[in-house]
């Protein structure tokens, strides 16, 4: 484990240390997503960012913990009820707790895991937390680059394209500009998937309400520099070929919510999410 690894396990849970190879002078998207989910893992630079949207955007931090819940119930269904045993996560964050693995694991502690993140901060803590786990690996690679997610070291020894896999894009396609071609991220990853496989995406949704493109400027210009929100039909396409899982592409608190999920979060048709099957 390198230095800035060690110092970041030390620092999860307590007050944050600098790793001497993280950026705090621009804020960070995976830190002021763990600021919104109550972390500890981030700096005035990524709060004062959160703070550009929430001025914006008051009172709309938990739909960071909702996409949490959206993203946990359905890994829950992927391993639990469709048999998935193999999980590439884009765009994974450093959440200190309720990570996919450690959903995962509790159904079935052989599951293959790829973690995947633009931020360095994010690999540093999940090596540190991954220290001591031979079925789940950290890469660094940008999601708008999938080609480079499938053919990395890592992905081709942990997981085998041979048997049906899923891809988790939870919370990162609208961190992708137009030009990134979001859609075609999604198909690259289909076209490689066997028949069996699955997409989960959940992404910020434009649903006809002028507050989407305010909140949509305050994650641009804000800080974050990225943060689209996108509509009904421009969600669909990333499910284009696929078998959507009931109750379809939905707000993403509305898909098979569960005793944890609420049912009263005043921002949550600014979410959405699905997944879909390869037939
Ligand atoms: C909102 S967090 C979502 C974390 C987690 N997937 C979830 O749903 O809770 C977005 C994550 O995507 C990462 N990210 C942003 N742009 C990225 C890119 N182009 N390629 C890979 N990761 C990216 C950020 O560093 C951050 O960790």
């Amino acid at each position: 484990m390198s230095e800035s690894e060690r110092r970041l396990q030390d620092s999860v849970g307590e007050t944050p240390v600098v790793p001497p190879d993280i950026d705090t002078t621009r804020p960070s998207v995976a830190r002021g997503y763990d600021f919104a989910l109550g972390g500890k893992n981030n700096f005035e630079i990524d709060r004062l960012a959160v703070d550009a949207l929430t001025n914006v955007f008051a009172g709309a931090l938990p739909l960071a913990r909702d996409n949490r819940g959206f993203l946990r119930r359905g890994v829950r269904y992927l391993v639990g009820e469709a048999g998935i045993r193999q999980l590439i996560d884009v765009g994974s964050g450093l959440p200190s707790a309720g990570n996919v693995h450690e959903v995962a694991h509790e159904l079935d502690p052989a599951v293959h895991v790829v973690y995947v993140d633009v931020d360095p901060i994010v690999l540093a803590h999940a090596r540190a937390l991954l220290a001591d786990n031979n079925t789940t690996t950290v890469i660094q690679a940008n999601a708008a680059d999938p080609v480079s997610i499938l053919e990395a070291p890592e992905t081709q020894e942990f997981i085998d394209f041979d048997k049906p896999f899923a891809v988790l894009l939870s919370g990162i396609l609208h961190h992708l500009n137009d030009d990134q071609d979001p859609v075609g991220v999604t198909r690259t990853f289909k076209d490689r998937m066997p028949s069996g496989s699955y997409l989960l995406a959940s992404n910020f949704l434009d649903d006809d309400d002028p507050r989407a493109k305010a909140a949509e400027r305050a994650f641009i210009d804000g800080g974050f520099g990225t943060g689209r929100f996108r509509t009904w039909d421009e969600h669909r396409r990333y499910f284009d070929g696929l078998e959507l899982v009931e109750p379809g592409l939905t707000y993403a608190n509305d898909w098979q919510p569960d005793g944890h999920t609420p049912g009263d979060s005043p921002w949550h048709t600014f979410y959405a999410g699905g997944v879909g099957r390869k037939p």
